[in-house]
């Protein structure tokens, strides 16, 4: 008997399978990267600096905007959310998918939570981290009003980089961006102290003094990121309170936020009685905000004709 028919062969793993194992590990081992800034241990699935310095040479990757001239600006849109809306960020990714292409500006948006709740949170929130690279956990604990986002704006330094951005957003899961048309307003922004978006209270005017950008979505330059993390101390005793009126209290004690820029009626709340900043949704658009239910959602791409480029046979034909 030839030993050699005897040989057992045992199945070694060849080089595609061990790259197959091996690179869900790496991916866990890139995802898992924990970044500790002030108090907040901060675990960030993607914390992929915005955009190489000479943008020229970005090319065309899965979500990425292929720009091939250096982009008008970087703008980080950080969407506060809870990590069992699951469904929700589907719709959004795919709503601010679709907007990309034809941006002039680089546009990262990032779904921003507190601590996940629950082993199973952490294994279906990791997939979508491995898909779409797109999640970022903060160590603060789950919370509308207490400090989180103060979290978020005050690690956006260590997460991101130096400079990474030129503007930082902070904005809902129920609020629907028109980014062409932010971004269009952006670019007659000033870039330094800025404080952007939907003054409020809507309904009356008021002295200056009380007024803020409503939490639907408002954008700060860079400067004031940067101001948010070294004045930690002086807002550490003011995180806890109805968020958008906090940031401003913080701007207004140190004179900070002095450009503001309110984009009403461009901003506003689906219509909706009770909303003093809802009426009818307008052709000059940038935000809608109180999006709560997908047949919201609905009326309001409808209305924007999102899926017009669609012909109605391709839609129906499988392939
Ligand atoms: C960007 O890249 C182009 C081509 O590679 C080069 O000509 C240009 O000087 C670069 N710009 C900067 C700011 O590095
Ligand atoms: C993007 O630009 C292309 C060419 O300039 C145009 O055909 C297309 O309609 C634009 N898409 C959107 C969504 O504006
Ligand atoms: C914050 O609050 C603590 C305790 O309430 C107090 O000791 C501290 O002086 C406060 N810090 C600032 C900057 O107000
Ligand atoms: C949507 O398309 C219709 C038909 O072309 C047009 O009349 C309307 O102005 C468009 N709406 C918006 C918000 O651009």
């Amino acid at each position: 008997m030839n030993p050699h028919h005897r040989k057992v062969h045992l199945p070694v793993p060849s080089f595609a399978t061990a790259t197959l194992l091996l690179l869900p590990l790496a991916l866990l081992a890139a995802v898992l990267v924990a970044v500790y800034h002030n108090e907040f241990a901060l675990q960030s699935y993607l914390a992929r600096p915005a955009c190489p310095s000479n943008a020229s040479d970005t090319s065309l990757t899965g979500r990425h905007v292929a720009v091939r001239v250096a982009p008008d600006f970087r703008l980080l849109i950080g969407v506060l959310t809870l990590p069992g809306l699951y469904e929700r960020r589907h719709l959004m990714r795919t709503v601010y998918a679709l907007q990309q292409p034809n941006l002039t500006a680089h546009v990262d948006v990032r779904f921003v939570f507190c601590r996940l709740a629950s082993e199973e949170q952490r294994v279906l929130v990791a997939l979508e981290a491995m898909q779409h690279g797109d999640v970022v956990e903060l160590d603060c604990p789950e919370n509308m009003d207490n400090g989180k986002t103060h979290a978020y704006l005050s690690s956006v330094p260590a997460l991101f980089g130096d400079r990474a951005y030129d503007f930082v957003m902070k904005t809902d899961d129920d609020t629907f961006l028109r980014l062409p048309q932010l971004v269009e307003s952006l670019n007659r922004a000033p870039r330094e102290d800025l404080y952007y978006g939907c003054m409020v209270p809507c309904d009356v005017v008021r002295a200056q003094e009380n007024e803020y950008m409503s939490g639907m979505g408002y954008v700060i330059s860079w400067d004031l990121v940067e101001w948010i993390v070294a004045a930690a101390e002086q807002i550490r005793n003011h995180t806890v309170g109805p968020e958008d009126r906090l940031v401003s209290t913080w701007f207004r004690g140190a004179g900070k936020g002095k450009n503001r820029v309110d984009t009403k009626p461009a901003m506003y709340g689906f219509p909706d009685r009770a909303d003093h900043c809802a009426h009818e949704l307008v052709h000059d658009t940038i935000a809608v905000h109180k999006l709560k239910n997908n047949g919201r959602w609905a009326t309001t791409l409808k209305y924007f004709n999102f899926t017009a480029g669609l012909q109605p046979s391709k839609f129906t034909s499988m392939d």
